[in-house]
């Protein structure tokens, strides 16, 4: 397996990078809450239910590829801009360490003093070597490096002051961000379990204002926009006096986190039902069970495993899993689906972009987009509530959790992550994911990611009808005041638990 990626650790930190990290530890440790963060990744619960043994294999693999918060590992598999100048070597041509080199980039950060790594065929699977750059000359594109205990071949990859942008990232994401999103990008910040909507879980790799399709993840523009413009309505505050460059190097930590977490998570079920010690324990239960029916029966029965048996079964068939480089596999392939999805956010292909026009916001218009919006194609109004105001009947009823039937405990709308989640009050004008007649047609038509609004496709509304149903829900706020549906206890218990924003 080839695995490119250079770990962005304290040994290539310039002095100033060092100093910016003890800066920021002090500032954690001085940030108020009285207890200093601990600057560590968790992991999510299925991995910690894993046996030992491929417990022990996830951590090492994320620990390798991804690295801790002190100690980032880029892995250049993934299209994430970690930031230095990228180039290879022309040919090794000058005196004592001098190389003509072509860049990919401007040279603007090839200063004396500056860390270089770089990769040869030889080197690749993961190691490369670490030098010093003496100086650089623009003009002949001549490098000479101060240390180095190989030297670089013709062809070989190097990369100067690698990393850079992402370690301006994570600074600006652990001084701002950290303590409503946590260290891990979980959500579950040392103030985010005291807000609702609860700060977004970046792990599910699942963004929801998004310019994209229902499908696709979110563009970097998009999560560019959240964070200067926060979002109206909830606890995600406006970042627009971040600079520029501290903006674009955080939102590149986001996606950075948000991939992390999604690989964890894919990467882990591949192994869960035959490595986790619940399954294990579960399916003992049941045969154990079964046995003893069978034995009251007088029916032939062979008896179930003993549990430390069934764990040292599977610990077995997870050594030839390994063995088989199944494991290397499973890494592969979710590394590869992760890249190609992060990449292909990025693409025109899959922007939602209306074909025509707004249609013009006459009564005429919002009147058809009202008979919509109570129609029984879009069904708007059985969670939005006929009026409008996020009351509809689906608010009452009690769902099943994705994928069992079991049901939340709540009545009412939840989001993926468990959440309770009301349908947005239309009349209010307030909209999350922005306030142009674009956005508004942006959500109607891929819906909001990872919530129950839905993504209504062509097949049910065409470009005109969303945009007269656009209209029609910017026309919500300003219609007169109209009578109030009589409202079920359980959901005004629901809008005390609420806590209002701004
Ligand atoms: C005071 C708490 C708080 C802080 C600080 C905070 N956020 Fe948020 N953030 C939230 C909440 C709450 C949401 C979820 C809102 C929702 O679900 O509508 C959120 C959502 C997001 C989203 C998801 C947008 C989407 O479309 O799904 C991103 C991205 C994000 N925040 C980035 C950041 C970044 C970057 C920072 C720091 C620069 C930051 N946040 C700081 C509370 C916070
Ligand atoms: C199954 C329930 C459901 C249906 C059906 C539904 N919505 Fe929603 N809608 C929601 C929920 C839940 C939210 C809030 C999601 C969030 O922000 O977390 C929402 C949010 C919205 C928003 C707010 C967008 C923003 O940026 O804040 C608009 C506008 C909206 N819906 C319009 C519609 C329209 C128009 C239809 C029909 C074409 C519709 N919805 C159908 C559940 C639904």
């Amino acid at each position: 397996m080839f695995r490119e990626n250079f770990p962005i650790s304290m040994p290539r930190f310039t002095r100033t990078g060092f100093n910016v990290l003890v800066t920021f530890g002090l500032a954690v440790i001085n940030s108020g809450c009285g207890e200093a963060p601990q600057a560590k990744f968790k992991y999510r619960p299925t991995t910690e239910d894993l046996i030992p043994e491929a417990n022990k294999a996830v951590v090492k693999t994320l620990t390798e590829d991804f690295g801790t918060p002190e100690k980032l590992v880029a892995w250049e598999r993934f299209p994430v801009d970690y930031g230095g100048v990228k180039g290879t070597v022309a040919a090794n041509d000058g005196p004592a360490g001098a190389f003509s080199v072509t860049l990919d980039g401007d040279a603007g950060k090839i200063a004396k003093g500056a860390s270089l790594l770089w990769v040869t065929g030889s080197q690749a699977g993961g190691k490369s070597a670490e030098a010093t750059v003496k100086s650089f000359n623009a003009v002949t594109k001549t490098l000479q490096l101060a240390s180095a205990s190989t030297a670089p071949v013709a062809g070989d990859r190097f990369i100067v002051a690698f990393g850079e942008d992402m370690q301006l990232g994570r600074v600006v994401y652990m001084k701002n961000c950290m303590h409503c999103h946590g260290v891990t990008g979980d959500g579950d910040g040392p103030t985010g379990k005291f807000l609702n909507p609860r700060p977004r879980d970046y792990r599910n790799g699942k963004f929801k204002f998004t310019s994209t399709q229902s499908q696709e993840k979110a563009t970097r523009d998009d999560l560019h926009r959240i964070v200067q413009y926060g979002i109206p309505g909830t606890y995600m505050p406006s970042f627009l006096l971040l600079g520029k460059r501290e903006t674009t190097a955080v939102v590149e930590y986001v996606r950075w986190l948000a991939i992390r977490g999604e690989f964890e998570k894919r990467f882990v079920e591949e192994l869960t039902n035959d490595y986790s010690e619940s399954v294990i324990v579960d399916s003992i239960k049941k045969a154990q069970a079964s046995y003893e029916e069978k034995k009251r029966n007088k029916e032939e029965a062979e008896k179930p495993l003993s549990e430390s048996k069934a764990k040292k079964e599977a610990a077995a068939a997870f050594k030839k899993y390994v063995d088989d480089k199944e494991l290397d596999g499973a890494i592969e392939e979710t590394a590869n689906l992760l890249a190609a999805a992060w990449t292909q956010s990025e693409t025109p292909e899959v922007s939602v972009v209306p074909t025509s026009q707004r249609v013009e916001d006459t009564p005429e218009s919002r009147e058809r987009g009202r008979l919509l919006y109570m129609s029984n194609t879009t069904k708007c109004y059985t969670c939005h509530g006929p009026t409008g105001r996020g009351d509809g009947a689906a608010t009452e009823d009690f769902w099943d959790k994705p994928g069992t039937s079991v049901k939340f405990e709540k009545r009412g709308l939840h989001d993926e992550w468990g959440n309770p989640l009301k349908p947005r009050n239309l009349t209010l004008g307030q909209y999350r994911g922005g306030r142009r007649p674009l956005d508004l047609f942006r959500r109607i038509r891929a819906g909001i990611k990872g919530t129950p609004m839905p993504a209504f496709g062509e097949t049910v509304l065409k470009d005109p009808q969303v945009w007269d149903v656009v209209n029609y829900v910017m026309s919500l706020p300003y219609q007169q005041k109209q009578p109030t549906a009589v409202k079920h206890p359980a959901e005004v218990v629901a809008k005390n638990e609420e806590k209002p924003a701004n």
